[in-house]
């Protein structure tokens, strides 16, 4: 099985006046309309509270698992509404994998932690040893860890448990990988390497990365989408935006005003 996926003409996903609403009706997002073609890395930057979180958490239906939060308008991926009647969220999330700032890697081996996701739909053993390698090494950890795929998760480097939750997510062969400021508690060097697999990634998949830092977003993002206050306030081209954005909120985010 090869990781590669045919290459839809269209967006991938594509977001329709998305919001989404609190009780007395706090809008934490506000109807945000956005598409993501194949094969592209677009780095979702604004300040604290704008938003960001809440919106990746909406593009794989895990908002609806805090109570209180209404959600309207249409997510598609690949042209289906993930929020029709029909569609299994768990189904969903398979999909469009996520990657949290801090390693999720659970108390068990290397090799289970990567396999994780393929036990759950019950893969064969022959299908989940082949899929943990190409996902390990697609994840830019292979050559770390083969030596001991038994050995405890838990012992990694930080820089190298995020890259192993990379790995989990990828092995269950996501279109869309959606990453909630993943570097934001690791070193600088931890940092590169993370940044290096995901500019390898964004060649094979889409790539959806929140991340605090312009400076990570002018290193490895293709597009950059600034959100303020739960609105889309600009997206383009990431030297475009950071050269000559549009809107004067950009410009005073970008050289540290707001
Ligand atoms: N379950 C909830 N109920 C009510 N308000 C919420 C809920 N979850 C988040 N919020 C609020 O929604 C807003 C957006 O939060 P969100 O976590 O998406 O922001 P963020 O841009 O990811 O911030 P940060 O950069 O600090 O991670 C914030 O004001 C937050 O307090
Ligand atoms: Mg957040």
């Amino acid at each position: 099985m090869s990781g590669a996926a045919p290459v839809p003409s269209g967006p991938v996903v594509a977001v329709e006046k998305l919001s989404v609403t609190a009780r007395g009706n706090r809008k934490l997002l506000d109807g945000i309309d956005l598409d993501f073609a194949p094969r592209s890395l677009t780095a979702i930057v604004g300040p604290s509270g704008c938003g960001k979180t809440t919106f990746v958490r909406s593009l794989n239906r895990m908002t609806e698992l805090t109570p209180g939060l209404r959600i309207d308008g249409r997510v598609l991926y690949l042209g289906q509404n993930i929020y029709g009647r029909s569609v299994n969220p768990v189904v969903v999330r398979r999909r469009m994998g996520m990657v949290f700032q801090r390693p999720t890697v659970f108390p068990m081996s290397v090799f289970e932690n990567a396999a994780f996701g393929l036990r759950l739909v019950r893969a064969s053993e022959d299908e989940v040893d082949s899929a943990v390698t190409e996902a390990l090494q697609r994840a830019g950890l292979w050559e770390e860890v083969r030596a001991n795929l038994d050995g405890p998760a838990l012992a990694l480097s930080g820089g190298q448990q995020q890259r192993l939750c990379i790995a989990r997510a990828l092995a269950v062969r996501p279109r869309v990988l959606l990453l909630d400021e993943p570097t934001s508690a690791l070193d600088p060097a931890a940092t590169q390497r993370v940044e290096a697999t995901l500019q390898r990634l964004k060649e094979e998949i889409v790539l959806i990365l929140v991340t605090h830092n312009v400076a990570q977003a002018a290193r490895v993002s293709d597009r950059i989408a600034f959100l303020h206050s739960g609105r889309l306030v600009e997206v383009g081209a990431t030297g475009e935006i950071l050269e000559r954005p549009r809107e004067p909120l950009t410009m005073q985010f970008i050289t540290g005003r707001v």
